[in-house]
């Protein structure tokens, strides 16, 4: 039986090392004991952007990038986009299993009754000019939250954590109709606890005059299938900022403030924002051919397309698209769908793009179907961030409770100047 190790050896001493192999990886401390001498710190393993390196071990989301599949806790996303819905898939997200009827209603129960913020936030919220972006919103409210609640440092007390994670899950989308509201110059609509999750964004964004808000129910299912395709997706950009900050122990407030701004990015939850303004600019479908020239002198990406796993279709992405059509048949069709999909016609024929193994993502429809239900396009990445929410705290609960975790401190390559001594003002040129 072949052994699970590695054998190498180090040509500068000519000694040979056994290095074990687990889970298809190797301890990048193992490495450490290859050194040239005693003095030798020992062997790094250099990899920029973490190309090819894992930061932990995690049960919550498993992607085949060959294959685009994508599950969470095991459980396909197609049968959870048609079967679940996202307060369920949350609790699966956060707790491993599905729940129970009884564990589900009081998970619904805790959520719906942690929905309201302090008033003073609103404060916070006025002090942004009209124009401010809702990401930039958001980042700021809900790092302010940990100033509400203090007990949230007690990280590692499990009903603390517990209370915290029922009131983020519960109130960015309260912080985040908020924010659109003041855009808007609009008075706030306080959440409304008869309606579902999605039912009561829908209401605090869009109430105006009526006492009661009805949420239309097309709307209302494709947002919370829209929430349930971003729950979560293992090591992106944003959860490792969670997992990274989180592992200061700060309360986890501050950490999704991080998670938040990291999202904020074009080239990761601010790419469905991107995606619209790039069909915009090309405006027509006869437009096409001279954008993908552009793409391939480098002077645009293709925004919405690529992705570091996925080397085949964003199974999110055929999701939405899907999706898409239903909610069309409601709204209208959105005239930028045409020049979408002949993008990605071209894009999916095209040596550049097939040789660089580039197709679409999650954002890439995701923009058109927000677009026909009627959000501006600059709280995208707002909903991004609210569907995120409870996988950024499903990792940074795994990372918390994990052993072999501590404190996340890289080391580096140093490629700067040696000693050298100081040199006065008159001297230097
Ligand atoms: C998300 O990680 C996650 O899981 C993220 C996410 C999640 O759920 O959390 O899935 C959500 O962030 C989806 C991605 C959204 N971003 C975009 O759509 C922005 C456009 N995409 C690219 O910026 C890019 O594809 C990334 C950032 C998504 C991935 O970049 P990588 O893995 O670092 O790949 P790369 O930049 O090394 O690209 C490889 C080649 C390069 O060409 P060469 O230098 O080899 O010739 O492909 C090119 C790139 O220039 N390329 C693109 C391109 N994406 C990659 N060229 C044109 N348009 C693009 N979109």
């Amino acid at each position: 039986m072949a052994k699970e190790t590695l054998t190498v050896t180090d040509n500068r001493t000519g000694k040979t090392y056994e290095i074990q192999i687990d889970q298809g990886a190797i301890r990048a401390t193992d490495l450490r004991q290859i050194r040239v001498s005693e003095d030798d710190v020992g062997l790094l393993s250099y990899d920029p952007a973490f190309m090819n390196t894992a930061s932990c071990k995690s049960a919550i989301t498993f992607i085949d990038g060959e294959k685009g599949i994508l599950r969470y806790r095991g459980y396909p996303i197609e049968q959870l986009a048609e079967q679940s819905t996202f307060l369920e898939t949350a609790y699966l997200v956060l707790h491993g299993e599905l729940p129970t009827g009884k564990q589900l209603e009081e998970w619904v129960y805790n959520i719906t009754h942690h929905t309201m913020i302090h008033e003073n936030i609103k404060k916070f919220v006025d002090g942004f000019h009209y124009d401010a972006h809702p990401m930039g919103i958001l980042v700021g409210t809900v790092a302010a939250l940990s100033t509400f609640y203090p007990d949230a440092k007690n990280i590692l007390d499990t009903a603390n954590r517990q209370k915290q994670i029922y009131r983020l899950i519960a109130k960015m989308p309260t912080l985040a109709a908020f924010a659109y509201r003041h855009s808007l110059g609009l008075p706030f609509a306080y959440p409304d606890n008869d309606l579902s999750y999605s039912g009561n964004f829908l209401n605090m964004l869009f109430r105006m005059t009526e006492s009661k808000y009805t949420p239309n129910r097309v709307m209302e299912k494709g947002l919370d299938v829209l929430f349930i395709l971003h729950a979560d997706h293992e090591q992106n950009c944003s959860a490792n900022a969670m997992r990274s900050v989180g592992s200061s122990h700060v309360d986890p407030y501050s950490a999704v403030a991080a998670a938040t701004a990291a999202l904020y990015g074009p080239l990761h939850g601010g790419a469905n924002e991107a995606v619209l303004r790039m069909l915009r600019e090309i405006g027509t479908k006869e437009k096409v051919p001279e954008f993908i020239k552009k793409v391939k002198t480098r002077e645009a990406l293709l925004m919405g397309f690529g992705h570091r796993i996925y080397k085949s279709y964003d199974p999110r992405a055929k999701a939405i698209k899907k999706l898409a059509y239903e909610i069309f048949e409601v709204t209208g069709t959105n005239p930028l769908l045409d020049i979408a999909i002949e993008l990605e016609r071209i894009a999916l024929e095209d040596e550049f793009f097939v040789k660089r193994r580039l197709y679409p993502n999650v954002d890439y429809y995701t923009g058109m179907v927000y677009e026909a239900m009627g959000f501006p396009v600059e709280i995208y990445p707002v909903l991004f961030a609210i569907g995120r929410t409870p996988g950024w705290i499903a990792q940074w609960q795994e990372m918390l409770l994990d052993p072999e975790q501590k404190i996340a401190r890289p080391r580096q390559l140093y490629v700067g100047s040696e000693q050298r001594d100081y040199v006065q003002i008159e001297q230097r040129r």
